[in-house]
């Protein structure tokens, strides 16, 4: 992308719950002098997020820039002002479209907070041409879903390079096991019920952006069989995570050589007592069961508001462990990713280091088109998190 804009970076929703940690962040992180703007629909409530930065002792503040999802031109010319655009502006499959295809129109590099497989399969199959074409990427799932597992992987990737001496040449297997403790703010819990509640929408998108992919990316890379299992090396019940983190992590491997030409990945929740893993699997299955109908549907997303979130000592006590295990050629190692808050302070750190690199490092995205987080920074995203003090081990 050649062309100058008036802004490095953008961050729209700057005045929701995830949004203004992101600001925060930003707030304290921009490089001196940069050209930012923070965006929303409310002026008032973006000048109270700016109030809030000059106390905070931010050294640059943000211009600020009315944009609303329901205003087509607003979200064009923000798209067309800036270098970057970040959104936090979800349920992204009722919010999300429009802006994303005018950053790909507008060729502006674009990232979200999405753990919707149907909007990033839309995405996939309806932008990712023009995108390329314009020379955006469009960096979707730049929170805890999913960067600490498709960077685990691409550095449990690295580690059986190194353990093997040589680039990876045939089957690979890596398991990722998390293990958190944290809870979840009125955004997430409004995506998440929105998601359950349209199935159909959702194998549909899933259908046409397999159709898309298969085209793109033609390296087999899959998913490992969902079982259930108690593993000794863990120490844990290995239950399989229905998150949109493995698509990721294995559309990372079918578009990066790195990976070899046979990569398989397995995504689980590692929980100490068989009982407590029954109940969670039994709690989740009742809520999207709960949510296939609509009255109780809309009920369910009355319990936890927009702009609600755990609180900062809340937050304070939160944290997070993905331990990966990566097996080939007869030789296994062991990796860990780690951090604070996963859903809120770790996430608002990687999607604002994610934003900064596409404003500021040279040499990056390294593709373009609708892609993932290491699909857009590869090991700059290692580099640059473990910077900003998350711990990535080789173990
Ligand atoms: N995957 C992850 O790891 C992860 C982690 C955290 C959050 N998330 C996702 O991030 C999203 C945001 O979550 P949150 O808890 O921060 O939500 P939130 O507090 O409800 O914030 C929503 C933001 O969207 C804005 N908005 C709503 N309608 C708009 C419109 N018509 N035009 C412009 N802006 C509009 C709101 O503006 P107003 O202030 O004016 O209402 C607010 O700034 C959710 O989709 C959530 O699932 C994902």
């Amino acid at each position: 992308m050649s062309v100058t804009r008036k802004y490095s970076l953008t961050l729209f929703g700057a005045t929701g719950f995830t949004g203004g940690l992101c600001a925060d962040y930003l707030g304290q992180h921009i490089p001196v002098g940069t050209q930012w703007a923070i965006a929303g629909r409310n002026e008032q409530k973006l000048q109270d997020v700016c109030d809030r930065l000059k106390d905070g002792g931010c050294q640059t503040l943000p211009s600020i820039v009315v944009a609303d999802v329901s205003d087509a031109d607003s979200l064009e010319s923000m798209a067309a002002d800036s270098k970057v655009v970040i959104t936090t502006v979800g349920p992204y499959v009722q919010y999300g479209e429009a802006l994303a295809r005018s950053c790909a129109a507008k060729g502006t590099h674009y990232c979200d907070l999405t753990g919707e497989p149907e909007f990033v399969n839309n995405m996939i199959s309806r932008y990712h041409d023009l995108a390329k074409s314009q020379g955006a990427a469009l960096v979707n799932c730049c929170g805890f879903d999913s960067i600490p597992h498709d960077a685990g992987v691409l550095l449990t990737v690295r580690a059986l390079e190194k353990a093997l001496g040589k680039p990876l040449s045939s089957r690979v297997d890596v398991e990722g096991v998390v293990t958190a403790n944290g809870t979840f703010s009125g955004g997430t819990w409004q995506s998440a019920i929105t998601a359950f509640g349209r199935p159909k929408q959702n194998k549909l998108a899933m259908q046409q952006a397999k159709k898309a992919l298969d085209n793109l990316f033609p390296k087999k890379a899959r998913a490992l069989p969902m079982r259930t299992f108690h593993d000794k090396e863990f120490g844990r019940w290995l239950c399989p995570m229905p998150t949109i983190d493995p698509y990721i992590v294995i559309r990372s491997a079918r578009a990066i050589d790195s990976y070899g030409p046979d990569f398989h990945y397995g995504h689980y929740a590692g929980i100490k007592s068989l009982p407590k893993m029954l109940g969670g699997i039994a709690g989740i299955g009742g809520l999207l069961l709960a949510s296939q109908v609509g009255f109780i549907r809309n009920k369910l997303l009355t319990f936890k508001q927009s702009g609600d979130g755990p609180a900062k000592e809340q937050r304070a006590r939160s944290w997070f462990k993905v331990t990966f295990r990566g097996r080939s050629e007869g030789t296994q190692v062991m990796t860990r990713v780690s951090g604070g808050d996963p859903g809120y302070d770790e996430t608002a750190k990687m999607l604002a280091e994610t934003a900064m690199a596409l404003a500021f490092d040279k040499g990056y995205p390294k593709q373009t088109g609708v892609i993932t987080p290491i699909m857009a920074l590869e090991d700059r995203m290692i580099e640059r998190l473990q910077t900003a003090g998350m711990t990535f081990e080789v173990l």
